[in-house]
């Protein structure tokens, strides 16, 4: 499967630290859902114009089935995923952000500062998760069942 992965860091993007949760999201997602990922992977500043024409690319250009985002989730001014992202969906599927946000809060009560959401736009399902490595494999393990049938739904229509 084609994933495209999308690194959202102002200083990531800009040299200033190294953008450890895109290739975080590679090995988990290997290993959780698909071990023959392609991925197509993105690193941009929280700019929301630029969020969301990567965005479009990636779902209707590359026709990716499915696109993981990380970073911008939280409540800082600059943190505009969850705005970029609702600008591009179709449908909202909220549960996404409930199940993540639930899933860590008993040993991360900081989780629930992460805003995240999810979406369909097209084929294409897009899942936003927080900026922080740990949070990958956190926020992925308990979705990955609604991952893989929502993908099934989206291709059977
Ligand atoms: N969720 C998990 N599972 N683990 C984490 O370390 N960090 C939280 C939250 N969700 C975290 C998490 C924190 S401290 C913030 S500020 C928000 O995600 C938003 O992070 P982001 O702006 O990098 O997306």
């Amino acid at each position: 499967m084609k994933i495209g992965r999308v690194t959202l860091s102002d200083r990531a993007s800009a040299g200033i630290y190294e953008d450890l949760s895109g290739p975080e999201i590679e090995r988990v997602v290997r290993e959780l859902l698909d071990p023959d990922a392609v991925f197509l992977a993105r690193l941009l500043p929280d700019d929301r114009t630029q969020v969301e024409t990567m965005l479009v690319d990636l779902a209707d250009g590359e026709q990716c089935p499915l696109i993981l985002t990380t970073g911008g989730t939280g409540p800082c001014p600059r943190d505009i995923t969850p705005e970029a992202t609702r600008a591009v969906i179709e449908k909202e599927l909220p549960g996404f952000g409930e199940a993540m946000r639930a899933g860590s809060f008993r040993t991360v009560p900081t989780a629930i500062l992460s805003r995240a959401t999810a979406g369909v736009r097209g084929r294409t399902l897009v899942i936003n998760l927080p900026g922080n490595p740990k949070a990958i494999r956190e926020c992925l393990q308990p979705v990955t069942e609604a991952i893989r049938e929502c993908l099934k739904h989206l291709q059977e229509q």
